[in-house]
Parts: structure tokens; C-alpha cells; sequence
């Protein structure tokens, strides 16, 4: 089963407030996405592998820990996905960013990929797919199959909120996927809202509507 992580940090659930408020205006709406992108991607890098080395410090020799060169892959969910990619690359720059774009089709109201570009050695990378909203989960699952189809072998989802039902969603499709939410909210309206939410996250990166 999933291992679903609520990251319950003060700075994050205060920004999230923020980000939440629908007077909250574009640009600042933009600027704190990018932030708690940011916050979340210390927290899911947790379990980084490190190894030793030996380094000369000022005073002597030292054994010290780095990361151990795990090549990570960034992936957002186009469109809303891309205003959290800045925030996690500022932490890992060195990350492979690769998209996954989805419609959802008029009829059966399933999302289909329409774009999907990955860095090409997709099997030794470690995937951390982000999209702000995770509402019925049809994208994500989606979007994870995509990942899985061309290799993919280890993903983590990350999302500023979450419904139960996406949630949930996630878990039955892809139980090897870990989820990492800023705000487990409440539900989903009748309209596909998350509630209380923050309206369309894309709208409300983008200045759209
Ligand atoms: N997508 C959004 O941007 N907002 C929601 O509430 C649900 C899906």
C-alpha cells in the first residue's frame, strides 16, 4: 500500500493558507507554489542514499557523507504541474525535468496523453511526479501509467492538496507510489472541486480563466 505523507510543517500550512485565500493574486499566488514546492521537496528527499568520502577540511582529513549520485527524474503535470518545478529544482538542481501532458477525453472522460517526454535513461531514475491538485486521481493514475509504460521503476507523487478520493485512487491503481500532500482536504464537490481547495490551480498560476 502507498505510504501517503501529509507534511504537516508550520511554514507550509501557513503559505498553504495563503495559497488557499482567494484574494491572493496571481503573482503571489505563483511565488508561493514555487515555495512550498520547495519546503515539500526537502521533505521527500529524506531518504536520499548517501556515501562517504574523504575530504581535506581546513584543519585535517575527514570523512564526510554526499549524496550517492541517485539521478532523479522532475515531472510535471502539464499544465498546473509546472509552477512547482522551479521550487523542487532549487533543491535538486541537477534533476532531469520531463512532462506529461493529458486531455481528457469529451466522451469517456478519461484523461489521455496527448505530450509525454522523458529523459531517456528513464529506468535508473528515481521519479518525482508533481501536479498541485490531486482530485479524482484520473490524472495522476494517468500520468503514473505513462511513467510505468516507459520504464519508470520508482515514483513519488507530490501535490499542495489532495482529495480522499484521488487519494484513494492512486493507492488502487498504483500501491508502489508514495503520495506527498501539503493539505488533505475534505472532498470533492459536484463540479470536480476540491473542497474547501483553492479553485483551479492553473487559473489561478497562470491568470487565466
Ligand atoms: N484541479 C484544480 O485545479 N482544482 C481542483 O479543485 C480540482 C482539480
Amino acid at each position: 500500500m502507498s505510504n501517503v505523507y501529509v507534511i504537516d510543517h508550520p511554514l507550509i500550512q501557513h503559505k498553504l493558507t495563503i495559497i488557499r485565500d482567494k484574494n491572493t493574486g496571481t503573482k503571489e499566488f505563483r511565488e508561493l507554489v514555487d515555495e512550498v514546492a520547495t519546503l515539500m521537496a526537502f521533505e521527500i528527499t529524506r531518504d536520499m542514499p548517501l556515501e562517504e568520502i574523504e575530504i581535506d577540511t581546513p584543519v585535517c582529513k575527514a570523512k564526510a557523507k554526499v549524496l550517492s549520485g541517485k539521478k532523479i527524474g522532475l515531472v510535471p503535470i502539464l499544465r498546473a504541474g509546472l509552477g512547482m518545478v522551479d521550487g523542487v529544482l532549487k533543491l535538486i538542481p541537477a534533476a532531469k525535468v520531463g512532462h506529461v501532458g493529458l486531455y481528457r477525453d469529451p466522451e469517456t472522460l478519461k484523461p489521455i496523453e496527448y505530450y509525454v517526454k522523458l529523459p531517456n535513461d528513464v529506468e535508473e531514475r528515481d521519479f518525482i511526479l508533481v501536479d498541485p491538485m490531486l482530485a479524482t486521481g484520473g490524472s495522476a493514475v494517468e500520468a503514473i501509467n505513462s511513467l510505468k509504460k516507459r520504464g519508470a521503476k520508482s515514483i513519488k507523487f507530490m501535490c499542495l492538496i489532495a482529495a480522499p478520493e484521488g487519494v484513494k485512487a492512486i493507492q488502487d491503481a498504483h500501491d508502489d507510489v508514495d503520495i506527498y500532500i501539503a493539505g488533505l482536504d475534505e472532498k470533492l464537490n459536484d463540479h470536480g472541486y476540491i473542497v474547501p481547495g483553492l479553485g483551479d490551480a492553473g487559473d489561478r498560476l497562470y491568470g487565466t480563466k
